[in-house]
């Protein structure tokens, strides 16, 4: 029998990806299910964002185009970093990828020797230390509790470390606490004696009544990874990108020739169009993010779920359930059969958010309404 590398063999699988699953499985029983669970808008992509990409693919802009991708998108790219956070970034330090999925795999391929150690929060994204340890990196996970806001005491956590680690990951807005890192805290990651710091500000623009500032206001040689799929609903575009650091620039660009030869052209075209073409849409998408907010927030809150700090970013909220079952992965399973709820275990994101449930409002009011009314009715008789 042909068997997997130990490296493939030992990568965890999405549990919510499972979830999903289970609950597409009782939806053909005839179930219907509400989902909390997905971590993906819900809205179309901005239409003059599909036209760039209908009409470059017909006017024949399908060939490969250079590694590092367009120049154009990289201006409009460089344009944006210096009109939202007042820095000046090169069009130069850029690399289009497929997403920042593989921005993430490629940085982590790109800086880490076999043993290097990273530093992450606990909760984090739970791709996160799977990703690190598929390179032959250490993930360090330090814990961040509900109660601060889940905010990083960098210092405490580069301490904790052991003062020896290679890398830290930091990602503001947050999946999945919603959590945006102040200025101060960012300015504490920056001030480390750590060699990389990679900064994933995939939901950069998805915050409310705050703004997220990047680590390249902090520090000029970090990395920053980012992408379309979530402020402008283009998750399965796969677009995004890194910001690498000047010194590492060529030989990470000689990575992603390798392995990927670029992104696609004509979805770098569309990329041009969402960052130069009307806001208005996007920022109508975060609105209506933020009214859903502030209705879970309050349906949780006021059914015991501990909060204790506002999420103002992403499309998240990680409340706390604690009293109703140690395992998040068992309560996650009873909502789902008994309640016809999918929300995501805490467990998934790491061990500090055991006991928590995860839930996206990338998805109607009307949803989110009938969601907590079935979540009502189900508190009720237990
Ligand atoms: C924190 C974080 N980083 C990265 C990604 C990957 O996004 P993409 O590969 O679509 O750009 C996600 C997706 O959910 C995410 O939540």
């Amino acid at each position: 029998m042909l068997k997997a590398s130990v490296r493939a063999l030992s990568m965890p699988p999405f549990r919510a990806m499972q979830l999903l699953a289970q609950a597409r499985e009782l939806e053909q029983q005839g179930r219907d299910i509400v989902h909390f669970e997905l971590g993906e808008p819900d809205f179309r992509t901005p239409h003059h964002v599909i036209d760039a990409a209908f009409r470059a693919a017909e006017d024949g802009f399908t060939a490969y185009t250079p590694a590092e991708g367009l120049l154009e998108l990289r201006e409009a790219l460089s344009e944006r970093y210096n009109n939202e956070y007042g820095v000046s970034v090169s069009p130069d330090r850029f690399i289009i990828t497929m997403g920042s999925s593989p921005a993430l795999w490629m940085t982590f391929a790109s800086v880490l020797e076999p043993g290097d150690r990273v530093i992450m929060t606990d909760p984090h994204y739970a791709c996160y230390p799977n990703d690190v340890r598929f390179v032959g990196g250490e993930p360090v996970k330090f814990p961040v509790k509900a109660e601060d806001g889940f905010m990083l005491d960098a210092k405490a956590a580069w301490t904790a470390a052991g003062e020896n680690a290679k890398a830290i990951l930091i990602n503001s807005p947050s999946n999945p606490t919603g959590a945006v890192m102040e200025a101060r805290h960012l300015q504490a990651v920056a001030d480390l004696p750590v060699p990389f710091v990679i900064s994933d500000e995939i939901y950069h623009g998805i915050t409310y009544g705050t703004k997220a500032h990047s680590i390249l206001e902090y520090r000029e040689d970090a990395f920053v990874l980012s992408g379309f799929s979530k402020l402008y609903a283009m998750t399965g575009w796969r677009l995004g990108w890194i910001i690498c650091p000047p010194d590492l620039v060529e030989p990470m660009k000689r990575v992603h020739q390798n392995l990927f030869l670029c992104a696609s052209s004509f979805v770098q075209k569309a990329a041009v169009a969402a960052l130069k073409g009307p806001q208005e849409p996007i920022k109508q998408m975060v609105r209506t993010y933020d009214q859903r907010r502030v209705y879970l927030l309050g349906a949780l809150r006021d059914m015991g779920f501990g909060i204790p700090a506002e999420p103002r970013g992403a499309f998240y909220i990680l409340a706390d359930a604690r009293h109703l079952d140690e395992s998040s992965e068992n309560l996650s399973k009873r909502l789902l059969l008994e309640a016809g709820i999918a929300a995501t275990p805490g467990i998934d994101f790491g061990e500090a958010a055991e006991g928590f449930l995860r839930f996206c409002y990338a998805t109607s009011i009307e949803r989110i309404a009938e969601g907590m009314k079935r979540l009502k009715v189900w508190l009720d008789n237990q």
